[in-house]
């Protein structure tokens, strides 16, 4: 009896120290839900509805992390660029890194275009959902949450991604260059308080 009950508190200690020591699930390709929810959110805003109770609800269920997640390389788990990829890595993020450096020529805007709408509209789908997070995560400076400022670079995020889909749509290279630029910077800047 005293023995199978040392068995029992051995085989427990091992239950409980292989729980201790498992790997953190590593968030590595975007939940599914995540991603349907983002582009039907993206849809209804790019059709001139709000869907501001759909990002309300996205963001209770889940962490920030796992929605920009949509931003990160194909590869890595992200949406993707697809067909509007410019650059070496198929990523929104990385894509837009490469619109933001210099304006593209006339052909890839030309081509690339109807792409870069639906891009566009990811993020600012994104945006409309980041809104929901101006409470809850904390400036790495003053280690509390800065409300203000990150409404701040959210509107930014959300008026570069709407310029950013109206340049497309013109296949306006200029615009989408200058839009690009600024939309990249609000990433950056945000990132740079917050991340
Ligand atoms: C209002 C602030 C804000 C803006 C604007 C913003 N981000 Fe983020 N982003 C964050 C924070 C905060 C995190 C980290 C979240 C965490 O650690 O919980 C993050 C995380 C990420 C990640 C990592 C996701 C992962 O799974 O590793 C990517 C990629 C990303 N952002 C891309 C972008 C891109 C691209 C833009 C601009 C188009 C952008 N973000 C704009 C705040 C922002």
């Amino acid at each position: 009896m005293r023995s199978h009950l040392r068995v029992m508190t051995v085989a427990l200690a091992v239950v409980i120290t292989g729980l201790a020591y498992a790997p953190a699930p590593a968030a590595l390709y975007i939940d599914d839900d995540i991603a349907k929810a983002v582009k039907s959110i993206a849809d209804a805003i790019s059709s001139g509805k709000t869907a501001t109770k759909d990002a309300e609800a996205l963001a209770k269920k889940n962490e920030l992390m796992d929605v920009m997640a949509a931003f990160k390389a194909k590869d890595k788990g992200g949406l993707g660029a697809g067909a509007g990829t410019v650059g070496k890595i198929d990523g929104i993020e990385s894509t837009i890194q490469v619109m933001a450096k210099k304006e593209l020529d006339k052909a890839t805007v030309k081509k690339s275009a109807a792409d870069w709408v639906k891009m566009a509209d990811v993020s600012r789908a994104i945006a409309e959902v980041a809104g929901f997070y101006d409470n809850k995560i904390k400036d790495v400076k003053t280690n509390k949450p800065e409300p203000k400022k990150w409404k701040g670079y959210n509107d930014e995020m959300k008026k570069y991604s709407e310029d950013l889909a109206k340049a497309a749509k013109a296949e306006d290279s200029a615009g989408v260059f200058k839009a690009a630029k600024a939309l990249n910077d609000a990433c950056i800047n945000c990132h740079g308080d917050f991340r």
